[in-house]
C-alpha cells in the first residue's frame, strides 16, 4: 500500500468514529456508557468482527477486553503469530445490549452501516467473523455457525472466514477450540496468499 493511501485512510476512519460516537440510531444508545467503535490498524489486512460489547468493553471503550478477548488474543497469537496492533477488531453492534442479552435484529440493522463503512475503509484481505451474529449478517444467511465454518467465502473483494465466538470456546472446551484454531490457520493461509480462491 502506498504512503498516500495509508495517510488518507487514517483520518477517514477517525472521522467516521467521531460521528459514530454520537449515534442514536437505535435504543441501545440510551443504556451505553460509550460507543465501542473498534480498535487496531486502519490499514490492516485482517479484521475480526464479533457480536456486541459486554460490560468491560462498555466501560473501557474497546472491543474484546474481557475473558473472551483474552482467549482470542492468545489463540490469534498462537495460530497466526499476530498481536492486536496487526489487525482491526470491531463488533456487529457498537453499544452494549442491557444485561449482555443478544442484539435484536433492529439493532443489528441500525448498526450495519457503521460496520460496512469500517470494512470499506480498512479494506482487509481477510475478515474473520466470531460467532453466529457476525457470520449471518455479513454472509446474508440464516445458516448457523456450525454449518458455516470450515471454509472461506468471497466477501467485498476479499475473503470471509467464519469461526466460533471465543465465549463458545470458554463454555464448550476442547473440540470447539480445535475447530476454531483450524479456522484461524485457514485465515492465515488467505493472509499469506496460500488459500484457494473461494
Ligand atoms: N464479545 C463480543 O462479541 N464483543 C466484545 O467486544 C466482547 C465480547
Amino acid at each position: 500500500m502506498s504512503p498516500t493511501t495509508t495517510i488518507a485512510s487514517v483520518p477517514a476512519l477517525a472521522e467516521v468514529e467521531r460521528e459514530a460516537k454520537g449515534c442514536t440510531r437505535c435504543p441501545l444508545a440510551q443504556g451505553r456508557t460509550q460507543v465501542v467503535f473498534g480498535v487496531g490498524s486502519s490499514s490492516a489486512d485482517l479484521m475480526f468482527v464479533g457480536e456486541a460489547p459486554g460490560q468491560q468493553e462498555d466501560l473501557q471503550g474497546e472491543p474484546f477486553v474481557g475473558r473472551s478477548g483474552q482467549l482470542l488474543d492468545r489463540m490469534v497469537l498462537e495460530e497466526m503469530g499476530l498481536t492486536r496492533d496487526r489487525f482491526y477488531i470491531a463488533n456487529t453492534v457498537k453499544c452494549r445490549p442491557p444485561g449482555n442479552r443478544d442484539p435484536q435484529p433492529v439493532e443489528i440493522a441500525a448498526c450495519h452501516p457503521w460496520l460496512e463503512t469500517q470494512v470499506d475503509l480498512i479494506d482487509p484481505k481477510v475478515v474473520v467473523t466470531l460467532g453466529n451474529f457476525a457470520a449471518k449478517l455479513l454472509l446474508g444467511t440464516t445458516e448457523g455457525i456450525t454449518r458455516l465454518r470450515g471454509r472461506a467465502y468471497p466477501y467485498r473483494g476479499g475473503v470471509l472466514v467464519p469461526t466460533f465466538h471465543p465465549a463458545a470456546i470458554l463454555r464448550g472446551g476442547g473440540d470447539l477450540a480445535a475447530q476454531m484454531r483450524a479456522d484461524l490457520v485457514r485465515a492465515k493461509q488467505y493472509l499469506t496468499g496460500d488459500g484457494e480462491r473461494p
